[in-house]
């Protein structure tokens, strides 16, 4: 029998039900939630003119809120939390929000239909700091919402001046009467929310995860729903089954053990796992701060990355440099692969039916030299034409191992062994580099598409690696050949 979603909205308790599990929040928002102040531009989560905030409970009890984008996020994933719309900030006498009149002060809206996004990812930003946050981590905050009309200077602006205007503290007083109306929402058994021969599933331990895929193999894991959101709103896919990560706490964990290594649970966010990989790997923090939006980030997960293995996603080159793992799990048992043997061709992977990722380790860096590079058109919220890593053991001035990666050179995340093997044993030198780059050129042939030609690829592929190069043995630029693609 199906259960109903049942939900906060703002302080009001909402059930639903009789609609598809692959309704969008923003498609209920403007539709039954009769709340249109959320607007639709794009669909699928690159413009944030549909920014909402959620709340949630953390493992202490206390609520924490996060942008997300509307659009893509699936009504079901809204059970047992607070959803938060632009209709929410203005008080009942009409008084607004300081995010909003900092707006109206600063001119930072013209057409306007960009403003209810900003406000909910300035309103978040404001809830997460006390006074005004550094100009990066506003800007930061902002990444995932654009306008095509007002000019981002008021808008930025404004952002900060919300922070001079008397504190709102009413989000902040209400937080415990939040959770006190949250408490309620949980559920002792995994919700199951029917409609229409589809079925959500939103299982809260590893045992009923296990339980749900035994049951319903193949089904679709759904965890932030980045990618699987788009599948429905511009594929127009209809998906039967889906199996939530987002309520299933041990596969939220981050940890990092005593040898180093940092296990990512397949359900963390890429934003709850950010500062564990910083502390171990700040050369893969740099490229996550690069990753979509921040709105995207609170929601898309580095297990929904690795397991959709997008040739061009960006996190498995920098993870096969490293030497990471996944655990794989299932009502069979637990296994664990090496990224490396992960990809067996586009889109296809060693992951069974019955499987999900329940958690990825990367190796810790010891000594080695590590870096990844992310080529885009643009430096924010851009997939990438070309992504990167080099990781090298060089002891005595000798290469003792080499792991190279690359996205957006073949049809799946990959290995330059050919260039690995030209470096290895070598000493670190200008005509090791040579040999390393004289077998890249041979080692690819990467496709020209929407994002790059061929041509574009291979010349990159080979300038980042000099670039590595450059960077670990600080070799002045201006004394470097510079390297004519043939
Ligand atoms: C606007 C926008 C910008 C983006 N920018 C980037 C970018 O800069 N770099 C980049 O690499 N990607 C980017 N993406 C793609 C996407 O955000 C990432 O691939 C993200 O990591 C997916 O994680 P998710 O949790 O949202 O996965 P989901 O959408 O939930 O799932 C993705 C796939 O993984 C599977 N899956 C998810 N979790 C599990 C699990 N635990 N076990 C087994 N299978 C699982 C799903 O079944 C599906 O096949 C972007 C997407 C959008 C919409
Ligand atoms: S409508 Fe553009 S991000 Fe959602
Ligand atoms: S004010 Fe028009 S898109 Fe931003």
């Amino acid at each position: 029998m199906t259960q109903t979603i049942r939900f906060l909205l703002n302080q009001t308790p909402v059930e639903v039900a009789g609609l598809s599990p692959t309704t969008t929040v923003l498609q209920w928002l403007r539709g039954p939630g009769r709340r249109p102040g959320t607007k639709e531009g794009c669909a699928e989560g690159d413009c944030g003119a549909c920014s909402v905030v959620i709340g949630e409970a953390d493992s202490g009890g206390a609520v924490q809120y996060r942008t997300v984008n509307a659009c893509i996020q699936f009504l079901p994933t809204l059970d047992g939390r607070q959803l938060l719309t632009v209709e929410d900030l203005r008080q009942a006498d009409g008084t607004l929000h300081p995010v909003q009149q900092a707006m109206v002060d600063c001119h930072g809206a013209q057409c306007g239909f960009c403003t209810p996004g900003f406000v909910m990812s300035m309103f978040a930003l404001y809830e997460q700091h006390a006074s005004a946050p550094p100009a990066e981590v506003v800007t930061d905050a902002l990444v995932g919402n654009l306008c095509r009309c007002t000019g981002y200077r008021p808008i930025l602006e404004a952002a900060v001046r919300a922070f001079d205007q008397p504190r709102d503290e009413r989000f902040t007083e209400n937080r415990q009467q939040t959770a006190t109306l949250l408490a309620p929402l949980g559920r002792a058994a995994p919700l199951r929310y029917e409609h229409d021969g589809q079925i959500f599933i939103a299982p809260t331990t590893l045992d009923e995860m296990d339980a749900a895929l035994a049951e319903f193999p193949g089904a679709c894991v759904l965890s932030g729903g980045t990618d699987v959101g788009l599948w429905v709103t511009k594929r127009h896919m209809t998906l039967p089954v889906l199996i939530y990560t987002g309520k299933c706490a041990p596969l939220h964990t981050v940890q990092t053990l005593a040898d180093g290594s940092v296990v990512v649970g397949g359900g963390a966010s890429i934003t709850s796992a950010l500062e564990a990989i910083a502390a171990a790997h700040p050369g893969l923090a740099a490229l996550y701060a690069r990753f979509a939006s921040l709105q995207i980030r609170n929601a898309g997960t580095i297990g929904g990355n690795v397991a959709n293995g997008s040739p061009i996603g960006d996190s498995m080159p920098a993870l096969l440099a490293l030497g990471a793992s996944v655990t794989l799990r299932g009502a069979r048992g637990t296994r664990v692969i090496a990224l490396d043997a992960y990809y067996h061709a586009y889109m296809k992977n060693e992951r069974a039916p019955d499987e999900y990722v329940a958690a990825v380790s990367i190796a810790p860096l010891g000594d080695r030299h590590f870096a990844t590079y992310k080529l885009t058109k643009r430096p924010d919220q851009d997939i990438s034409a070309v992504c990167a890593a080099f990781c090298l053991d060089v002891r005595d001035g000798v290469v003792h191992e080499a792991r190279i990666a690359y996205g957006g050179m073949a049809a799946t995340p990959v290995r330059a062994s050919a260039t690995e093997a030209a470096l290895t044993g070598r000493p670190l030198s200008a005509a090791t580099l040579d040999a390393a780059l004289a077998a890249l050129d041979k080692e690819f042939t990467p496709l020209s598409d929407m994002r790059a030609s061929a041509a574009y690829r291979r010349l990159t592929a080979r300038n980042l690696l000099q670039r590595f190069y450059l960077e670990i043995t600080g070799t002045p630029v201006d004394r470097v050949e510079v390297y004519a693609h043939a």
